[in-house]
């Protein structure tokens, strides 16, 4: 049985202290490496080291969610050789990595179109998923082949199918797009300067903080991941209410 969440713009969530769920754009790879005159990928190996970090960083903040977007729709239009790159280095993390998340904790998940993938790697999601989805301590949800508009047209697609003639509304949706499992993110933090949120979590981020960063994701350590919750915990979070309404409460 799904927990049942609440849609920010339905209802108010209750707040936190510590976002329950931080969802990250890890941009700057690319310019990390080329700073050090080092290949591309170079620079997203050493994103991969900070993905380890942040997650246990995370479980030592009790962030419940972490959700990062990993590989984009649009990301296809690289150069080939820097998708194939990334493919491998996709394939060696979760070769590397499952065994010691399942130690610490984390439950894998991963969402997006996963058709495009080449089936081992896709063989190594699903054993990932299933080895670690009993974990409770923190559900690391990494974003693959994703873009918010495919999230909402593939869950309304989905519903149309289950529901023909039917009308849709804003809580028969949510259930079928590709985190029913998960509180919408309190914290949207993107790295590497830019501030856009290129075709990430369209729909979920209706009401999420949003934090950007100068600093490139390979520089992104525990202190940074201090910095941007510090900035979120100054925050106001009303919700389409007004200051006054807030103290009343
Ligand atoms: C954006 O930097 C980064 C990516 C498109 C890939 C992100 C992938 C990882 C951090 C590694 C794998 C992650 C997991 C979860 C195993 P960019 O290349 O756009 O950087 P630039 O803007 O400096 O060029």
């Amino acid at each position: 049985m799904l927990k049942r969440y609440f849609s920010s713009t339905r209802e108010i969530p209750p707040s936190a202290k510590t976002p329950r769920h931080i969802a990250i754009i890890m941009d700057g790879n690319g310019r990390w490496a080329k700073k050090r005159l080092l290949p591309r990928v170079a620079g997203h190996a050493q994103g991969v080291e900070r993905v380890r970090d942040i997650v246990q960083a995370c479980i030592e903040r009790n962030v419940e969610y972490l959700t990062l977007f990993a590989f984009s729709s649009e990301n296809w239009r690289r150069p080939e050789e820097e998708v194939s790159r990334l493919m491998e280095l996709f394939v060696m993390a979760l070769e590397r990595e499952v065994g010691k998340m399942h130690r610490n904790g984390v439950n894998l998940k991963v969402v997006g179109d996963l058709s495009r993938f080449d089936q081992r790697l896709r063989d190594l999601i699903t054993q990932g998923e299933l080895k670690t989805a009993g974990n409770q301590r923190i559900t690391l949800t990494v974003c693959a082949n994703y873009g918010g508009r495919w999230d909402i047209l593939q869950a309304a697609n989905r519903w149309l199918q289950d529901h023909p003639g039917g009308e849709l509304s804003e809580a028969a949706l949510t259930p079928y797009l590709s985190m029913p499992y998960a509180p919408e993110p309190d914290l949207f933090i993107r790295t590497g300067g830019e501030q856009r949120i290129s075709n990430f979590l369209l729909w979920q981020l209706a009401y999420s903080e949003l934090y950007f960063t100068e600093s490139l994701w390979p520089d992104f350590d525990a202190q940074a991941l201090d910095l941007a919750i510090a900035s979120f915990q100054k925050r106001e979070r009303r919700f389409g209410r007004t200051s006054e309404q807030l103290v009343e409460r």
